[in-house]
């Protein structure tokens, strides 16, 4: 297949590049094009045959589900069969934007989006270019992140040409994504409401509006094989390079101390540390007390490990609280769950 690549810049001013993406989705094909977390691929979510498409395309799990994204809460009423208060408060105080709920589905989502589930999650992105593809299209648009299944998210247009060129119909280059990583997922369709996956909306944030909400326990640790996930996604090792990733807790002289018995070993480390770690090849995520910096640039930093080829790689850890927990909860991924504590 041909893949188109187009750049917009200015939704507004490139319409006739948004009309022909709707275009292609309107004909049932697929098309990669950026949100404000990471980039996504999208299909018509109503047309069974496009959704398989995505499937195919990024070489994912059939038992995974994908979100549904919608530009406004009108197009959302007839794809859920119900909207509870507590929805309808973080709609209100969270989207546009990187969250995303899980709700009780109508009929009109087909199972392959849902995976068979009684759910959907659903999503109302903020990123120009993606709500002018949902607005002029007028389709609900299902978007898994951009990436062949199993590497990390996208969140700039190479990636997406690295991982799908020849595989779907269009990518749409728009630029960095100014979050880095993917939707926070909340569950409503439990009671208490379940943080499934955690992202920019952070838990703090959301228990500030609910009060009552509960942290699903894959969200900082390894889903047991045999119990059921809540997000099928969760279990998957995901985000992850080839290199063979250790995450270490502790303070910055011990990871230093371990790296210099490591003959060979690379380090993913905070802004400033590379000229303390003068022999050892560095790749830096982000300033240790800045969680929204190292989640922006936290997934091209694992796509770098492979670029300079990195078969083993120490990494600082982050602290979990705030948005820290959403780096975290990827960099654990990333690791296949290997982490110390010195
Ligand atoms: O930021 C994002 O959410 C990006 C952009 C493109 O919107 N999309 C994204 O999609 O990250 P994906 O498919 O990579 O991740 C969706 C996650 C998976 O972990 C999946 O298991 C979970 O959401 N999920 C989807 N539907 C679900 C459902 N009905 N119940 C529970 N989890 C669900
Ligand atoms: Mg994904």
């Amino acid at each position: 297949m041909n893949t188109e690549i187009v750049k917009i810049e200015d939704a507004q001013r490139d319409l006739p590049l948004i009309r022909r993406a709707a275009d292609v989705l309107l004909a049932g094909g697929l098309v990669a094009l950026p949100t404000e977390t990471v980039y996504g691929l999208a299909a018509n979510a109503l047309d069974k045959n496009a959704v398989r498409k995505i499937f195919a395309a990024k070489g994912r799990p059939q038992d995974n589900p994908l979100i549904v994204h919608v530009a406004g809460l009108k197009e959302l009423e007839p794809l859920v069969a119900r909207f509870p208060d507590k929805a309808a408060l973080l709609a209100e105080e969270f989207w546009p934007g990187p969250l995303t709920m899980v709700l009780p589905k109508s009929g009109l989502i087909p199972d392959a989006v849902s995976a068979g589930l009684p759910t959907v999650a659903v999503r109302m992105p903020s990123h120009p270019v993606m709500r002018a593809v949902i607005s002029v299209s007028g389709l609900p648009l299902a978007a898994p992140s951009a990436n062949r299944s199993g590497h990390p998210s996208p969140t700039e247009a190479r990636h997406c040409i690295d991982d799908l060129s020849g595989k779907v119909d269009m990518i749409i280059d728009g630029g960095e994504c100014s979050v880095g990583l993917e939707s926070t997922v909340i569950s409503l369709a439990c009671e208490p409401p379940l943080l499934l996956r955690p992202g920019a909306v952070t838990l703090e944030q959301l228990r500030a509006v609910l009060d009552d909400v509960e942290c699903d326990g894959a969200v900082s640790g390894r889903m047991n094989e045999n119990t059921q996930a809540s997000s099928p996604g969760m279990k998957y090792k995901h985000y992850a390079p080839d290199a063979k990733i250790t995450l270490v807790h502790g303070a910055f002289e011990s990871f230093a101390r371990l790296l210099s018995e490591q003959n060979g070993s690379a380090a993913l480390v905070f802004d400033g540390e590379e000229p303390l770690l003068p022999q050892i090849c560095c790749i830096a995520y982000g300033p240790k007390n800045d969680p929204a910096h190292q989640a922006r640039h936290l997934f091209s930093a694992l796509r770098e490990l492979d670029t300079r080829g990195f078969r083993r790689v120490y990494a600082r850890a982050p602290k979990p609280h705030g948005m820290g927990l959403a780096v975290y909860n990827r960099l654990l991924r990333a690791a296949a769950f290997d982490e110390i504590y010195l």
